[in-house]
């Protein structure tokens, strides 16, 4: 999404927006926010600087974002920037995709201890002796990697898929036996949307891992009309009980089109951040499961990144090359 939260807010009608979210918003910090959101801004211009940022990001890095969006959306807007510099807000893995894609630009993560226990499951190695294994037994076998990977795995691998188009991905290709890696949920879900036959890896996200089905059926017994939208990252057991499996954005779009008037939102808790501030006519029941990887990412590091030029993505040409070979068959086929 294009960021319409327009121009800067006084602190006063920061602490307006954010306080209903938590009471970590009081006005000493809106006011110490708006000064870095106003040096921000500056440094932008200075450095013709454009600022993405995931979904799960804090509400306060909305305010300097230029963009917000799920991964597929993130990756196709790094694609087309223009400037000079991209500050990516999110997790590490996202912000080499913006590299990946886009090499001339300047690629900074404010902060590099944002990774993903997700992409940390699976080495290009191991993936690369998994492939040999199973082409011995399955010659026709492919292996979609899910953009939560790093740009080796990439690279070993066919071709990359995000939440928002997996199942398209592996409904495109013509093999039968897909080697769906690293997300062992993710995978399963797949196979129930499939004919084709889907082999996974052991790895998962630990935020979404933790979801119970207990938690779930708790709401549903005592709100039954409430909507329950299930991120695809969820255990078996708690995507059964879903309303609706469900790219970060495609919730955000279901959750605005859609009659009814409250919903659960089962993935990270900043996308129900996102939910409360853009509809806040509607009720959103939160998971209240953080992923510490994306939280690294604050205000105050956005500005330190703008100043020191920190810390810039690069990476080895022949990987990038073929990282962007398994990215730009995504976009080809999910086009
Ligand atoms: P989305 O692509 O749905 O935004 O998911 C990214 C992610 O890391 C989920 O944990
Ligand atoms: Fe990785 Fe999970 Fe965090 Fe997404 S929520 S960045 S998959 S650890």
């Amino acid at each position: 999404m294009h960021n319409g939260h327009g121009g800067t807010k006084t602190a006063q009608q920061l602490y307006e927006h954010l306080a209903r979210l938590d009471s970590s918003y009081t006005p000493a910090a809106c006011a110490q926010y708006t000064e870095w959101i106003d040096e921000i801004r500056a440094l932008k211009q200075e450095r013709n600087a454009v600022v993405l940022a995931h979904n799960y990001q804090r509400p306060e890095i909305f305010e300097v974002a230029d963009f917000i969006g799920d991964s597929l959306e993130l990756a196709r807007q790094a694609r087309q920037v223009a400037a000079d510099v991209i500050v990516f807000c999110g997790v590490h893995f996202m912000a080499e995709t913006a590299k990946i894609v886009n090499p001339e630009r300047t690629v900074l993560l404010p902060d590099l201890r944002a990774g993903c226990s997700l992409s940390a499951s699976i080495t290009a190695e191991a993936l690369a002796e998994r492939k040999e294994a199973l082409r011995k037994v399955y010659p026709d076998l492919q292996v979609v990697c899910y953009v939560n990977t790093t740009a080796d795995v990439k690279a070993e691998s066919d071709v990359c898929c995000t939440s928002a188009n997996a199942v398209k991905i592996v409904e495109a290709l013509d093999s039968q036996h897909i080697l769906f890696v690293p997300d062992e949920n993710l995978a399963r879900y797949v196979q129930t949307q499939t004919r084709k036959t889907i082999l996974s890896w052991e790895g998962n996200c630990y935020v979404h891992h933790q979801i119970t089905p207990e938690q779930i059926l708790a709401v549903r017994r005592n709100l039954p009309h409430v909507k329950i939208l299930v991120h695809p990252e969820c255990r078996e057991d708690v995507i059964q009980l879903a309303d609706a499996v469900l790219s970060t954005s495609a919730m955000v779009r279901y959750a605005k089109e859609s009659p009814a008037q409250e919903f659960l939102i089962v993935t990270e808790c900043g996308l129900s951040d996102r939910l409360l501030l853009e509809v806040p006519e509607k009720k959103f029941y939160k998971s209240c499961k953080l992923c510490a990887y994306m939280k690294m990412i604050t205000l105050e590091g956005v500005l330190a990144s703008l100043r020191e030029m920190q810390y810039e993505i690069t990476l080895p040409e022949e990987v990038r090359v073929g990282a962007e070979r398994s990215l730009s068959r995504m976009f080809e086929l999910s086009a």
